[in-house]
């Protein structure tokens, strides 16, 4: 059986796909240097406390694990701030994924699964985007994908290394029974953001920008499950462990929902009526963001189980109210 070294495995997607991996019959490892991951999200795998960015450590795990594969989700992720603070982010996200990739090279460690983004694509000129897409990244986050997604296609065709780059649209929602979901801090995504909203009397969720050319000029989004994304990862770490080429994946449900159409999905399901204001627009937010799945559709195989809006905040409002009390 294959073993899985999962880097950034303790945070939200990575703990996830950990789990997917487990259920099919793979052997996950964690690495994690718990920046933004959470020991108890892993607690029942075996996890490695390091970085990304430390060689040695990451050399002697890829040897005594005889590791397969590398997935990799260990990065900073908020655009926002990485328009603020960008060497953190080129530092995080690419050197240190470089130095990653050099561990595996080195150790003989050459099929790698890659969480990319949707932020590659900056504000598209069409939707749905598909992989074909123009490719402008619009903060030092999208930067940082795409570059890591150059550095693999130029390290795929110089030696004997395959690669899948997985762009994720918006990863949303949390397993059926709430145990396990998003933890950000500071959070930046809508549906965590609403649902505190609905929990917290002082909480004001703020729509950043009313005048879009959209059907009620708010942003739309396409927001897909975390199992949903979870399996898919499975998929492709299954084709490339079938001697598959390397490839680029859109993730996506294919379907756009309005800030506005979330937070009417959130009062309905949470049953609670909270209070919003209007903010303006923020540098850098597209109006509408949808993505073409059909690729990973026909070639991974891969259909989404979650794609309703409904089911998504639902499960992540099962989350959200025991989240507290789990102290994350
Ligand atoms: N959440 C989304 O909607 C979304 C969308 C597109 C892409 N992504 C990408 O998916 C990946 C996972 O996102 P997430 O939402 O689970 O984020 P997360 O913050 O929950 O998980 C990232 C994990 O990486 C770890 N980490 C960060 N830097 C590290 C380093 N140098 N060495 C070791 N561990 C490190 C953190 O401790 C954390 O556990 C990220 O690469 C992100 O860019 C996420």
């Amino acid at each position: 059986m294959k073993t899985v070294l999962v880097t950034g495995g303790a945070g939200y997607i990575g703990c996830n796909v950990v789990r997917s991996l487990a259920s099919k019959g793979y052997t996950p490892v964690v690495y994690d240097n718990l920046s933004g991951g959470f020991r108890d999200f892993v607690s029942d795998f075996e996890l490695i406390i390091g970085d990304i960015g430390n060689y040695d450590l990451v050399c002697e795990t890829l040897k005594s694990y005889s590791i397969d594969c590398v997935m990799n989700f260990a990065s900073f992720i908020a655009v926002g701030e990485s328009c603020n603070y960008p060497l953190k982010y080129y530092d995080n996200n690419a050197s240190k994924t470089i130095t990653l990739l050099k561990a595996m090279t080195d150790c003989g460690v050459n099929k790698f699964i890659f969480s990319s983004t949707a932020a590659v694509y900056g504000t598209p000129l069409e939707v749905p985007i598909t992989e074909n897409s123009p490719l402008k990244p619009e903060s030092p986050y999208g930067r940082t994908k795409l570059m890591v997604e150059n550095i693999l296609s130029d390290l795929s065709r110089s030696q004997d290394f395959r690669y899948m780059a997985l762009r994720y649209f918006n990863a949303a929602g949390a397993v059926p029974d709430g145990t396990i979901g998003e933890s950000h801090i500071p959070e930046t995504h809508l549906i965590p953001l609403v649902l505190r909203a609905a929990l917290d009397p002082d909480y004001v969720i703020t729509i950043f920008g009313e005048d879009y050319p959209t059907k009620d000029g708010t942003c739309i989004r396409d927001y897909i499950h975390v199992t949903d994304l979870a399996d898919a990862h499975v998929l492709a770490l299954e084709k490339l462990f079938d001697g598959s080429e390397s490839s680029i994946y859109n993730l996506g449900n294919g379907t756009g929902f309005s800030v506005k159409e979330v937070i009417d999905s959130a009062k309905k399901i949470t049953g609670k009526d909270f209070s919003i204001k209007s903010g303006p627009r923020r540098d850098g937010d597209p109006a509408i963001l949808v993505a073409s799945s059909d690729k990973a559709h026909s070639e991974l195989g891969w259909v989404p189980q979650y794609p309703d809006i409904d089911n998504i905040v639902s499960s992540a409002w099962n989350w959200e109210k025991q989240k507290k009390r789990k102290g994350y």
